[in-house]
């Protein structure tokens, strides 16, 4: 490994004294990058800035050259200065050779390209490819090396492609000779440099402490607080940050044409949604959980479908949202086919804890599936006490959702009154909210009971053979 001092113009000051006083006692490892396109290439430029050196590799005759000669191969703000700059240190160099290059460094980025195949699925022929010569070069060499995957892979690939092609190349073992990370890339192309030194957020998903160790120290001096997780997670975060974004510019795009119909000024509405941390750019929401329901959501959602359907304005992403919605509860009976027969007592009635509101509750759609299909079922909520109020409510709940008439006729015997008429009589739980009363429940149920956990009671894993979640 070389001892290298960097110049750090492109860090805010702080950060500047990171790295100066982190370079006098750091040793840093030479890195190599497989695949010079717009990750790798960015990932050179900005490591060699920081003081690492760095062999970039690619199949590419047009790219290795521009490399070397400090030019950008591609379009990027402030890339081409920092190649430059880094071929001048003598940082920077560029090769076809990917064996020499792991031969000749401590760690491998792999930024190789991985479009979509004609069937619709990941292409990873590329990955493929480059973890073989990679553990060719493994197999020839005497120190432990570090490959951090920073391409775009389904979850699981990390594991059984590419370390399964670097030990069946190299007879090396995954966490002896070498080890593996899933470190994704949050760049945005055009602001890409300014991304790489303060990205939203550093993930690492390693194969063991040594490997997590490596990779953590490359990014001391940009992230101090990067997030350690599963290689599997880390491959899937990527997954869902993309796919997030494009849902939210989908949104974005059918409430504009939307607003437009309507001659309203989509950026004016838009301009006080964003304004909303509390619900709308949060974490509210965003947890995997039950079905929604409600007096608000599933009215407004049909609503708005029906203004967009009566303007002529195409909605696939909100007209989309019931059927989602609808498919998670399918969901719920389906992993409750396993206890046909047996008796199912449901914890949680309203459709969140902390109200008496019964209207569009998932779980009252759940339960009527339940009994359309004959189950034995029974119910408890505290919340749900027959009150004047509450059989007003199920009298409106009869005349307005058909499908649950059959429920609501039996009401008065399939509610419990104590949580323990449930829980001490029956073979499967179904619990949908998570409060203290029900994790206190299901933590002292009598032993044989299963649990279908619709709310995520507990953070720890529980036993799989008796407890599942419904989305984890
Ligand atoms: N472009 C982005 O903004 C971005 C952001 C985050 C993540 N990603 C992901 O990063 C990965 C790379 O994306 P990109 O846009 O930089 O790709 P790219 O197509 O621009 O570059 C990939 C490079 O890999 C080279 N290559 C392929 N196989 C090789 C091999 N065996 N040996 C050496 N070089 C090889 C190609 O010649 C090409 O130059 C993809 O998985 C992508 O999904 C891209």
């Amino acid at each position: 490994m070389s001892q290298l001092q960097p110049t750090v113009r492109y860090l805010r000051p702080v950060e500047q004294e990171t790295v100066a006083r982190d370079s006098a006692v750091a040793v840093r490892p030479a890195i190599s990058v497989v695949g010079l396109g717009y990750v790798g290439a960015v990932s050179m430029a900005c490591l060699s800035h920081l003081g690492f050196r760095m062999i970039g590799v690619d199949t590419s005759e047009v790219r290795v050259e521009a490399i070397n000669r400090g030019i950008s191969p591609i379009v990027e703000n402030r890339l081409e200065d920092l190649l430059h700059e880094g071929c001048a240190r003598g940082l920077v160099s560029a090769t076809h050779s990917l064996v020499g290059a792991v031969l000749r460094t401590d760690v491998t980025f792999v930024s190789v390209g991985t479009p979509t195949a004609a069937d619709g699925s990941c292409d990873l022929s590329y990955v493929r490819d480059a973890s073989r010569t990679i553990g060719r070069a493994i197999a020839a060499k005497q120190d432990y090396h570090v490959v951090v995957m920073r391409c775009s892979i389904p979850p699981g690939t990390t594991r059984n492609v590419v370390v399964a092609e670097i030990e069946a190349a190299s007879g090396k073992t995954l966490g002896e000779d070498f080890g593996v990370c899933f470190n994704p890339e949050f760049l945005r192309e055009g602001v890409a440099v300014s991304d790489f030194f303060a990205p939203p957020k550093t993930v690492i998903g390693a194969s063991d402490m040594r490997a997590r160790a490596v990779v953590e120290g490359i990014y001391m001096a940009i992230d101090r607080n990067a997030i350690f997780t599963s290689i599997e997670a880390a491959e899937m975060v990527k997954y869902a940050d993309n796919v997030w974004h494009a849902t939210k510019v989908a949104f974005a795009n059918e409430i504009g044409r939307l607003c437009k119909a309507m001659d309203i000024d989509s950026h004016d509405v838009m301009d006080i949604f964003v304004k909303d941390t509390k619900l709308n750019l949060s974490p509210y929401y965003l947890k995997p959980g039950f079905a929604f329901g409600g007096s608000c959501l599933p009215k407004e959602v049909r609503a708005v479908s029906h203004l967009g359907n009566q303007l002529g304005v195409k909605l696939p992403l909100i007209d989309s949202l019931i059927a989602s919605n609808e498919r998670h509860v399918e969901q719920a009976v389906e992993l409750l086919k396993p206890f046909a027969g047996k008796r199912i007592g449901m914890l949680g009635l309203t459709f969140k804890p902390g109200t008496d509101d019964l209207r569009e509750s998932p779980t009252l759609d759940l339960m009527a599936a339940l009994l359309a299909a004959g189950e034995n079922v029974k119910a408890y909520d505290a919340n749900v006490r027959m009150t004047p109020h509450m059989r007003g409510q199920i009298a409106y709940l009869k005349r307005s959702y058909p499908k649950l008439e059959n429920l609501l006729e039996q009401f008065d015997v399939l509610r419990c009154e104590r949580v323990n008429d449930v829980v001490d009589n029956c073979d499967v739980l179904v619990v949908s909210h998570a409060t203290e009363e029900f994790r206190r429940a299901v933590t002292m149920r009598p032993k044989g009971v299963a649990v279908l956990d619709l709310a995520r009671l507990f953070r720890g894993p529980q036993d799989k053979a008796t407890y599942q979640g419904i989305a984890w």
